[in-house]
């Protein structure tokens, strides 16, 4: 399971350029990942890395360029028909239906899937993943703490059945505890075979339980590496991130 094998990758991007309006945000990116894989896109505020997301999963089209998943270019196929392919995201800041209890956003995950007796065996597998969701299923997720909330988004993208889980920061907005917890369980998801696709601003941590990584600035793919060289690189933090006082 590695970018150096011969395998077809699972999600790709061919040279894309994304616009919104005028504004030219995406420029030129080509990014791959393989089966099992956990890789991580690195920038700063604004560089494009929620954009890149939301293009892998269609609720952004190209100007340019080519989505492709294996193999097949789906550039200008719905996200309904992406997720029925295997890609799911949890978004930035979980996007629960507030009002709606934590089931009813699990049962939503698996809004496209007909297989009812999998459906049951993957909300069980849910709840050994998370056995604090199993508890609060009668509540509304509006209420929810805002690590059980991330709980709820991981299961619910889980009950897509995906093959590919794209996270837009999911650390963002959590106690340093919970952030360690939560890396946690992306391993132990990843562990089950999904390939995973995290956005951070975290980068030590990504970088840690990440393969590979990619460094986005203004838009363009400025470092493309394993995680632990892009750890070691000295220009990372300050060229790169634009984070003031580091070196
Ligand atoms: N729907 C939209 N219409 C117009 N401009 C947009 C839209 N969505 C995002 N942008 C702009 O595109 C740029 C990239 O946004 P994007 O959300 O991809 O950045 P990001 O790297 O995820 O940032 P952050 O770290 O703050 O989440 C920003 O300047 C943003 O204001
Ligand atoms: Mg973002």
């Amino acid at each position: 399971m590695s970018a150096e094998g011969h395998e077809i990758p699972l999600l790709e991007m061919r040279g894309v350029n994304t616009h919104y309006g005028a504004v030219h945000i995406l420029k030129d990116v080509n990014l791959a990942i393989y089966p099992g894989e956990l890789v991580c896109l690195l920038g700063g505020n604004a560089s494009g890395k929620s954009t890149t997301l939301k293009t892998l999963l269609g609720m952004v089209t190209p100007t340019t360029g080519e989505v492709v998943l294996d193999g097949e270019a789906v550039t200008k196929e719905s996200t309904s028909y992406r997720v029925e392919r295997g890609i799911t995201m949890v978004p930035e800041n979980r996007r629960l239906f507030k009002r709606l209890s934590v089931l009813e956003n699990l049962e939503l995950g698996a809004y496209l899937r007909k297989d009812r007796e999998q459906i049951a065996l993957d909300l069980e597998r849910i709840f050994d993943l998370f056995p604090r969701v199993k508890e609060r299923l009668g509540q509304k997720s509006g209420t929810l703490s805002g690590g059980e909330q991330q709980m709820v988004a991981m299961g619910r993208a889980l009950m897509s059945n995906p093959r590919v889980l794209l996270m837009d920061e999911p650390s963002m907005g959590l106690a340093p505890a919970l952030v360690q917890t939560n890396f946690e369980l992306i391993q132990q998801i990843h562990e089950e075979g999904v390939a995973i696709f995290m956005v951070e601003q975290n980068a030590n941590m990504a970088l840690s339980i990440a393969d590979r990584g990619w460094v986005l600035q203004t838009g363009r793919v400025v470092l493309d590496d394993a995680a632990d060289a892009l750890l070691a690189n000295p220009d990372l933090r300050a060229s790169y991130l634009g984070e003031v006082g580091s070196a």
